[in-house]
């Protein structure tokens, strides 16, 4: 997977379902200043690896391999990846650069989800809501009738699993948890909620501000 975007999106990457890169990232906006850095708090924190996940590391190439599946990442050169006698990863800055301490962090997080996704697994939850709005998971697509004229066949990714509960609850589970947060936005994308009812796909957790409609007016 190779998404050309900028850092800047990379930061609220998971929010918005974009992915992050997995390739490393060789053009850099900022200036390389020395500044004190103050150590990232979450980058900190090591990773322990569970007994069923497999690590290849090799210089900044990092290999998870675990029982539900296999994923790799070629580390910025900001960052380097070591690993403890007692298996844990821990990420750490190669750089003293601002860039490198956010980086810190946010590959702290990357390297923890790949680990995670390959021993456990994520889940991904989408409501619709909206009167005849229903789901069905036809062979490898996910069908879907959200009130156009026809209803929208979207082909389900190697990867990752789609389950439909009750017609309107769709549950996107994988390994790699990018491509679940992608596929879910590809999903909500045809009906985002509209902000008077609420009506459309929605992400479980998601808060609808709804607006006040015209009819709904009161003095
Ligand atoms: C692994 O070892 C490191 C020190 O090398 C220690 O900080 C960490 O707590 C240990 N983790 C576990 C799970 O024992
Ligand atoms: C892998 O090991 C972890 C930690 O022991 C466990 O929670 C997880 O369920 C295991 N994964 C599988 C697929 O067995």
């Amino acid at each position: 997977m190779i998404l050309h975007i900028n850092l800047r999106s990379v930061f609220l990457g998971e929010r918005n379902g974009i992915c992050v890169p997995i390739v490393p990232i060789t053009r850099i906006g900022f200036l390389r200043k020395t500044i004190e850095c103050k150590e990232s708090r979450i980058g900190k924190q090591p990773i322990s690896v569970p007994s069923n996940v497999t690590i290849t590391l090799d210089g900044r190439d990092l290999k998870v391999k675990g029982p539900l599946g296999e994923l790799s990442r070629t580390h910025p050169r900001e960052v380097k990846l070591e690993r403890d006698e007692n298996g844990t990863i821990r990420v750490k800055k190669a750089l003293d650069t601002r860039r490198a301490n956010q980086m810190h962090g946010l590959f702290r997080t990357l390297t923890d989800n790949m680990v995670v996704g390959v021993s456990k697994g994520f889940e991904k939850r989408l409501q619709l809501v909206g009167v005849g709005y229903r789901a069905t998971v036809e062979g490898k697509d996910l069908v879907l009738s959200l009130g156009f004229s026809h209803p929208v066949r979207m082909e389900i990714p190697s990867d990752l699993k789609v389950k439909v509960e009750e017609n309107t609850r769709i549950i996107i589970s994988g390994y790699d948890k990018c491509n679940i947060g992608q596929f879910a936005a590809s999903v909500r994308k045809w009906r985002p909620p509209e902000p008077y009812k609420g009506k459309g796909v929605r992400y479980a957790n998601e808060v609808i501000r709804l607006k006040e409609g015209k009819a709904g007016k009161k003095k």
